[in-house]
């Protein structure tokens, strides 16, 4: 007992000893042209699935969620995400490309997330991704409409997604600013 506590006591010691070595050695490379190895992903994908899982399981919105609603949605996507998730024909802005982890199109992604999970990664954004909140910008309403047109984009065709929302032209990497209601 006493042997074991012993261990569990020295291995704490030597993993705080690695890890102040990482920190103050440069020995990490945080380079964002290198892609993450393996079991850092790993451990930051899981992690990050299950956090957003479990806070967005009791979310609901506030009401219906009507076309009028996703149609504004539609607009603040381009405005707002397009340039790093890009769209059903619409590449991201080649910027994003660069970044770690490269964020993705969510016309696929976005079938792997429930619409309140998709409501509370714009609300919060996730840290460490470069993924932003939107909740200081955007209010709920406009955030459940963008979480709803989300979920319709694994199914739009490239026309469908031009002719939806904004179709002014600023889906071309632009952050845009805010849509005209
Ligand atoms: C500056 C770039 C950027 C902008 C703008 C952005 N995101 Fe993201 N987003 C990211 C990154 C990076 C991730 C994390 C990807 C990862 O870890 O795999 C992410 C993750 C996500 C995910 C989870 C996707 C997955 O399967 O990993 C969703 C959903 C999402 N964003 C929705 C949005 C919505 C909706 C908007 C607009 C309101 C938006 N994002 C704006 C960069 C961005």
């Amino acid at each position: 007992m006493v042997a074991a506590v012993a261990g569990a006591a020295g291995l704490s010691v030597l993993l705080a000893v690695i890890g102040l070595i990482v920190a103050y050695t440069g020995a990490y490379n945080v380079a964002a042209t290198e892609e993450h190895a393996s079991f850092t992903r790993w451990a930051f994908d899981t992690t990050f699935r299950h956090s957003v899982e479990r806070r967005a399981a009791d979310l609901d919105p506030p009401g219906e969620i009507t076309p009028a609603m996703i149609e504004a949605g539609a607009s603040s996507y381009k405005s707002s995400c397009q340039h790093c998730h890009a769209g059903p024909g619409v590449e991201r802005a080649a910027w994003a490309a660069g970044m770690r982890p490269r964020p993705p199109h969510l016309a696929e992604a976005a079938a792997e997330w429930t619409p309140q999970e998709v409501f509370w990664l714009a609300k919060h954004g996730v840290r460490m991704t470069g993924m932003p909140a939107f909740g200081p910008t955007l209010d709920d309403p406009t955030l459940w409409g963008i979480a709803a047109f989300v979920k319709e984009l694994p199914a739009m065709t490239p026309q469908d997604y031009a002719a939806t929302g904004d179709t002014s032209g600023h889906g071309d990497g632009h952050a845009g600013g805010q849509p005209t209601p």
